[in-house]
């Protein structure tokens, strides 16, 4: 069993490019999107829209255009002014609207990205569907967790595709880590520690206003949706996830992409259990939402995971997860896979020193015969080190993946059930918080227990 690990390991390792100074082994791996773009017939085109045009909605879509057979033809949002810049990037003839409503009545849409905030994703996703779009709808899936059953359902009935925007799940070198998981790189998985860290005002949601922010220019009652009816407030508006009527707090915004990768990485459903501890410590501006959150969670594959999101640790943001297993270690980050495997010890060990000197002697002589040194374990360890490529997008492929779905009629790697069991865990963090109590959930059947 070991041997045959450590022979598909070393087989999922491919060859090596280079040795650095510290001895790991690098390996570039290589992205599909550097190949030529296949030609798109016409009557293959796509045509999209994209409803909540803010700082994600106009960052996704730009890459969405870039996929071919892919053109944006319609933008909705609640604010003029990021209207007035999508006729800015995509050109004049871009229809655009305050009201959604009339996007989905028109026929040649075939698509929508969906970049409003949390308490949006189910109104906009399940009208879409209902209109006969596909969907991209950005992560966390769900705000509240009747949403997602809805979600899955509207999906369902109306035979739509609908794509989760955890791109993480598409890049490169989530896929690598996948298959360096299941070809034993690591041994047994035990554990999962993933982190993100944001120190700065902008890491902490407090997003510029713009200058013209006001009744006028704002479409505040279609903001507001379904949340409660306060009257106009520009930093609820554009800094709505500072506040749990419009978000999820850091378990929606940032626990979520945790949740994803580990579950695509593992294959896993979900955890069991969670708890979580955390507050607002540092970001007092009036927000309802913890700034620092840390969660533990069970997961009946035989792992612990344990997240933590601070935004007030003074250092710099890091993000990243840890697999550790019975042989090793495997950290996704700073653009790169790590596989840094450290093989069990075969002998135990002894400590005999407070045992009288002829004991010790006769102990490790006995050692020595059973256990002879270098008996070939040591050669097993080492480093390996999987580099994505300069610029890579793991955005682009996740868009790809949608679009290709979106014409084949196959499966998105994120749909509605793989978004709710991350969203869904993600948001036991926040349950276990306002309860003070460890939060049961049935990651098959996709409910609190
Ligand atoms: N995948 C990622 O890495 C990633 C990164 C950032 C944000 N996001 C997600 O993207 C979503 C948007 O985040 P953001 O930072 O772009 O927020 P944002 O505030 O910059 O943009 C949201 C936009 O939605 C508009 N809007 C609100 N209600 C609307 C409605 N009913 N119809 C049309 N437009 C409406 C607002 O006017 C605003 O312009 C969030 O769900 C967030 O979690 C994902």
């Amino acid at each position: 069993m070991h041997e045959l690990n450590r022979r598909s390991f070393l087989k999922a390792a491919g060859a090596a490019s280079a040795t650095t100074m510290l001895g790991a082994r690098m390996h570039a791996l290589t992205a599909m999107q550097t190949e030529p773009a296949r030609p798109v017939a016409a009557n293959d085109h796509i045509q999209i829209a994209l409803i909540g045009a803010g700082g994600q909605g106009q960052g996704d879509t730009k890459i969405a255009v870039q996929v071919p057979g892919v053109k944006l033809v319609a933008v909705a949002d609640c604010y003029n002014g990021r209207l007035d810049h999508s006729k800015e990037i995509w050109g004049d003839d871009i229809f655009t609207t305050r009201d959604y409503n009339e996007i989905l009545a028109r026929k040649d849409i075939d698509a929508v990205i969906i970049g409003t905030p949390d308490h949006w994703h189910k109104h906009a996703s399940c009208d879409a569907m209902k209109a006969g779009k596909d969907v991209y709808c950005e992560k966390p899936m769900i705000h509240l967790y009747a949403d997602g059953p809805e979600m899955i359902e509207t999906a369902h009935a109306t035979n739509r595709i609908i794509q989760i925007g955890s791109q993480r799940v598409s890049s490169l070198l989530y896929i690598k880590a996948k298959e360096l998981l299941e070809a034993g790189a690591i041994g047994k998985l035990n554990m999962v520690t993933a982190r993100w860290d944001r120190n700065s005002a902008m890491g902490a949601w407090s997003y510029t206003v713009p200058l013209d922010a006001s009744p006028e220019t704002c479409d505040w009652p279609r903001f507001l949706g379904s949340a409660p009816k306060i009257p106009f407030n520009a930093e609820h508006f554009f800094q709505w996830r500072k506040w749990k009527a419009y978000g999820s707090g850091v378990a929606g915004d940032l626990f979520v992409h945790l949740f994803s990768g580990t579950h695509f990485i593992t294959g896993s459903h979900g955890p069991t259990r969670g708890m979580a501890a955390g507050g607002l410590r540092f970001w007092n501006d009036g927000r309802d939402v913890p700034d620092v959150m840390l969660g533990l969670f069970d997961y009946r594959e035989g792992f612990n995971l344990s997240l933590r999101v601070n935004f007030v640790d003074g250092g710099e943001e890091s993000e990243g997860l840890i697999f550790t297993g019975s042989e090793g270690t495997m950290e996704i980050g700073g653009g790169a896979v790590t596989v840094t495997r450290v093989p069990r010890e075969q002998a135990p060990g002894y400590m005999i020193d407070s045992f009288t000197e002829a004991m010790q002697k006769q102990i490790l002589a006995d050692y020595d015969k059973k256990y002879p040194p270098h008996s070939g374990s040591e050669s097993l360890g080492g480093v390996e080190k999987y580099e994505a490529p300069h610029g890579y997008s793991d955005s682009y492929d996740h868009f790809k993946n949608f679009f290709e779905a979106v014409r084949t009629r196959k499966p998105v790697v994120e749909d509605a059930v793989f978004g709710f069991r991350a969203a869904g865990a993600a948001l036991l963090s926040n349950l276990s918080i306002e309860r003070g109590q460890v939060v049961k959930w049935d990651p098959d059947a996709m409910k609190l227990v």
